[in-house]
Parts: C-alpha cells; structure tokens; sequence
C-alpha cells in the first residue's frame, strides 16, 4: 500500500514544525516544505527519523516549485494532507502598504494555496483527504497588517470554494485561524516592545496567547477521522479573541463580573 504522506509549508517555522510533529502521529511521512532549507532540514532532523521527515525546498509562490514539491510526494506516497501554513506579514497599515507589499502578502497568503492546492488535488482524490488552511483572526477582523489581513480573508473563502467544488470527490477542507502566537514572527515587534505578549494577553478572554501545540492540536483534529464530516469551516484557535473582549463588556455593562 501507498505510503500517507502530510505537506506542511512553511514548515521551518514553530507553527509548521508543531504541525509536522502532529501529523506524523497519523501520516507515514510528513514532507516539510520551506523557502528555507536549511532551517527545514535543521527542524526535520528535530523532529525524528529521516526517512519520515523529509526538508523539501520550497518558495509556495512558485508555480515550478510548488509542482517540483507535488512531484516529490507522489516519488514517496500519496498525499492525505496539505497544510497551507507558509504565511508572513509585511506592511503594518495602509498608509505603509506599497503595491508591491500588497502582491507579494497576497502571493504567499493566498494565492500559494491555491497552487499548491491544484498540484496535490489528484493526490488527494486518491486518498480523499484534506486541506487545512493556516488563516488567522486578522482574516475575520480588523488588528493592523491590512494586505495579509485581506488575503488571509481571501483564504477563508478558498477554504469553502474547495469545501464546496471538491466535496463530490471526498475531499474536505477546512481552515484554523490561530490568534497571537509567540513564534519567530514576533521576533522584531518583541524587541521593539519586551512586553508585546503581557500587553497582547489583556485583550483575550483567556488571559493567555496561543502556543504553537494549540494550533497543531486543531490542524490533526480536522486532518484526521473524527473531523470527517467537518468540511468548510474555520476553526477560531484564539483563547476567545473573537468572542469578545471582557473590558469592553465590562465598559458597556458597568458590571463587575467582566
Ligand atoms: N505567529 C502568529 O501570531 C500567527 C497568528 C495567526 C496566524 N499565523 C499564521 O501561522 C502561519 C505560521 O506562522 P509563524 O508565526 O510560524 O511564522 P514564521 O515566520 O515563524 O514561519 C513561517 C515559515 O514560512 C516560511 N516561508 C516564508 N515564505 C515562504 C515561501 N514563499 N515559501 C515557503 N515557505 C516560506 C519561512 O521560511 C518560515 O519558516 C502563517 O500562515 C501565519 O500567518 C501566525
């Protein structure tokens, strides 16, 4: 039989690294690919054996390398998931966008799913598997970073647009929309504000940010047999940022209780 394998993107950084360790609990070979290739072979040789995780390199925005990396997972197995996770930020507000930042957040935050989406679609018919979609709360409200955010949105409705035209061929496909996670992302904004994460912390009804594991937890939820009629939804994993915020209950209420 054909070995299942996972793709993660962006899989070098601590979200991807956390999904590929979650996967490989369910998926022969997890391929983790990455623009970066060396730092996807340091977190593959982290992560186990090498015949399991497999450093691919990867730029998703490539048409060639996005096929090249399709290629490479058909030589080894047959894909069962696509984790479209490779994802940054470039410009903080409107006022600091250039069309060139607004092209390239869309790139990488949109249309590199839909890419790598078209060149697994016939390794997914084969094992009626799924996408899972790393979007974020910027995608569902306004918190600053507006090209990523839009295109973050733009992939919340690629979640259902697969969901909706790939059902027939059981293939399902879902989103997570991690809230604030201390990853290396945050690493410029930590050193210009140290208390970034306290200050992050008051706005979440838990009163805590998310950790990588949490997000890992949600994408081996909807990747595996107990999400299998779970298929064009996003699954907040925020600690209740988009619920609502206590302070603001607390302000409009006047209670004490919030
Ligand atoms: N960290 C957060 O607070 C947060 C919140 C919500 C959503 N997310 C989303 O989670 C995902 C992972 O974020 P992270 O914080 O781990 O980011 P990160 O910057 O730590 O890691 C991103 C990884 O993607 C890789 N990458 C960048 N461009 C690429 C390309 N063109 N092709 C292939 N790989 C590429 C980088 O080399 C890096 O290893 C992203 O989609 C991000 O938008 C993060």
């Amino acid at each position: 039989m054909t070995q299942s394998a996972a793709i993660v993107t962006g899989a070098a950084g601590d979200i991807g690294a956390a999904i590929a360790a979650k996967l490989a609990d369910d998926h022969d070979i997890v391929l983790l690919a990455d623009i970066d290739p060396k730092a996807a072979a340091a977190t593959a040789a982290k992560l186990g054996s090498a015949d399991r995780f497999i450093p691919v390199e990867c730029d998703v925005t490539s048409e060639n390398s996005v096929a090249a990396l399709a290629r490479r997972a058909a030589q080894i197995g047959t894909v069962r998931t696509l984790v479209n996770n490779a994802g940054a930020a470039r410009a903080v507000s409107l006022h600091d966008t250039t069309p060139e930042i607004w092209r390239a957040d869309n790139a990488l935050n949109l249309e590199a799913a839909f890419l790598t989406f078209r060149a697994v679609e016939d390794q997914l018919k084969a094992s009626k598997g799924s996408v899972v979609n790393i979007a974020s709360v910027n995608g569902m409200n306004v918190f600053g970073h507006p090209a990523y955010s839009a295109a973050k949105a733009g992939l919340l409705h690629f979640t259902r647009l697969v969901a909706v035209e790939y059902g027939k061929f059981g293939i399902r496909s879902n989103a997570v929309a991690p809230g604030t996670v201390k990853t290396q992302a945050w690493e410029i904004r930590a050193a210009a504000n140290p208390n970034v994460f306290e200050d992050a912390r008051r706005w979440y009804p838990l009163q805590r940010v998310v950790d990588p594991k949490d997000v890992a937890n949600a994408v081996g939820f909807l990747a595996g047999p107990l999400a299998a009629a779970i298929t064009g939804v996003c699954l907040p994993v925020d600690c209740g940022l988009t619920a609502g915020q206590a302070e603001l209950a607390r302000t409009f209420s006047q209670s004490e209780h919030y």
